[in-house]
């Protein structure tokens, strides 16, 4: 295996070193090539870019494999527990039970919000984005927590975990009630992680909500497998705030808005309208298909494709069958997932998508899911945000540990003017 890669450009030729990790691709490291040939990469999208090391996940796009800190995801179905699955990926083993009981009764502890920031909601629209609620609610934690601004050990990493991993069930919980016109229901002490969500989004005054085991197990499934993703557009989005030293409040706030875009985790709301569209009879699969593979219409197979898999997302796998374990363990339908089978068994077996190598995605089959458990659409790319944030976290540690870490700050290639002169107001046309 070499060890070098050889650039030549005109009569000038340099050597680049290549560097291996444990897995996956190795990398030409391009540190030094500005200094070595005046020249820089160009790679837009990054997608042959690797803008860091990380032990955190390893995703094999060409087998379908996602592991987390080594663990493939699968080993996590038997038994979810959303919140050893957090501490596993910001800390990087799994927990003792006496470090995950600790950790679960911090999260209980700041399980609450701040009454300054829950009286916020009620100057918000009713029927305000709930990811616009949730990014600015946690940008204002830095505000009730400004001893958190800075983490620089392992304790007040934990603290400020512990203070977003717990909260952010609250802030998304009280969005949707706010939405709803109901009472806010606080948080319940005595409930686990996933329990005390649906508590609080679900209860109502003397009507307890009470979770069923299934229920439980799903959703605790369904944040794991969202948990952390290595270098997507929201965590690239967390690792490039927090490169500039910026609090890790700020910075998952800011992964938020990344997340929030429909290419990105917006698709599992796109991926609703899509069946719904269809349920009602507006649109058929077939043509969903067909204006998917059309390049002159917009509309996209949401669910489908990855810059990542050219393989079925495993987590996709999980998920379909999960889908098909709750309802019948809960002794439902829903005629949405025929509508996706019959989706993806069309996309599965026609050219444009077998020769582009595109699968249904985590977001293909998480919203009937999330249908099933009861959670309104609107929620769903919130709860793809409550999962993920572990995996921000982890992510942001790894970079604010790295000392070689700096200031993301990317080059371009200037197509502007050459040189321009002012003109003064006197004498411009519209054509100057
Ligand atoms: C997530 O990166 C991550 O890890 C993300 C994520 C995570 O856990 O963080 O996995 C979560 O964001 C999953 C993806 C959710 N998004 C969608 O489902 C939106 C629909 N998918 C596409 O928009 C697209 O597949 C992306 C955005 C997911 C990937 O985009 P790429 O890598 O830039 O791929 P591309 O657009 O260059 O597509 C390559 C070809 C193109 O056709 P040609 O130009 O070669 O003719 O495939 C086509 C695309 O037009 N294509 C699709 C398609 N996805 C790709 N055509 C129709 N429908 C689609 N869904």
């Amino acid at each position: 295996m070499s060890d070098k890669a050889i650039l030549k450009i005109g009569d000038k030729e340099v050597e680049l070193p290549i560097i291996r990790g444990t897995l996956g691709d190795p990398a030409i490291d391009i540190t030094r090539l500005r200094d070595l040939t005046g020249h820089v990469a160009y790679d837009p999208s990054l997608a042959n870019t690797a803008i860091c090391k990380s032990a955190i996940t390893f995703v094999d796009g060409e087998r379908g494999i996602l592991r987390y800190r080594g663990i493939p995801i699968d080993q996590f179905i038997e038994k979810p527990n959303f919140v050893e699955v957090a501490w596993l990926l910001i800390f990087g083993r799994l927990p003792t039970k006496e470090e995950l009981s600790r950790f679960s009764a911090k999260l209980t502890e700041n399980e609450l919000l701040h009454e300054g920031l829950r009286l916020q909601y009620q100057h918000m629209p009713v029927d305000a984005p709930p990811m616009a609620i949730l990014s600015a609610m946690l940008n204002n934690l830095a505000c009730f927590h400004q001893q958190l601004l800075w983490v620089g050990d392992e304790e007040s990493l934990e603290a400020a975990a512990a203070r977003l991993i717990s909260k952010v069930r609250t802030i998304a919980a009280f969005a949707y009630r706010r939405s709803q016109g109901l009472p806010f229901i606080y948080p319940d002490p005595h409930l686990r992680y996933c329990a005390n969500f649906l508590h609080m989004m679900f209860s109502l005054p003397y009507k307890q909500y009470i979770v069923s085991p299934e229920v439980e197990d799903a959703l605790n499934l369904l944040f794991i497998l969202h948990a952390d993703h290595e270098q997507n557009c929201s965590t690239m989005t967390v690792r490039t705030v927090g490169s500039a030293r910026a609090n890790l409040f700020a910075s998952c706030a800011a992964g938020v808005c990344a997340l929030w875009g429909p290419l990105h985790g917006g698709a599992n709301v796109e991926v609703m309208d899509m069946l719904e569209r269809i349920h009602a009879g507006g649109l058929t699969p077939e043509e969903c298909i067909r204006m998917a593979k059309d390049k002159t219409n917009p509309f996209r197979l949401y669910g489908f494709g990855h810059r990542i898999y050219k393989n079925y997302d495993p987590r996709a796998r999980i998920l379909k069958d999960t889908c098909e374990k709750v309802f019948a363990q809960l002794k439902v339908q829903d005629p949405l997932l025929d509508i996706a089978r019959k989706l993806e068994e069309l996309a599965l077996s026609d050219p444009y998508f077998i020769e582009r190598r595109l699968y249904p995605n985590v977001d293909f089959y998480s919203g009937i899911l999330l249908r099933a458990i009861g959670i309104p659409k609107n929620m769903f790319t919130v709860c793809f945000a409550i999962g993920r944030l572990p995996g921000w976290i982890a992510q942001w540690r790894e970079q604010h540990e790295d000392p070689t870490s700096r200031i993301v700050r990317p080059r371009q290639v200037y197509i502007g003017p050459v040189e321009a002169k002012y003109v003064p107001m006197s004498e411009r046309t519209a054509a100057t």
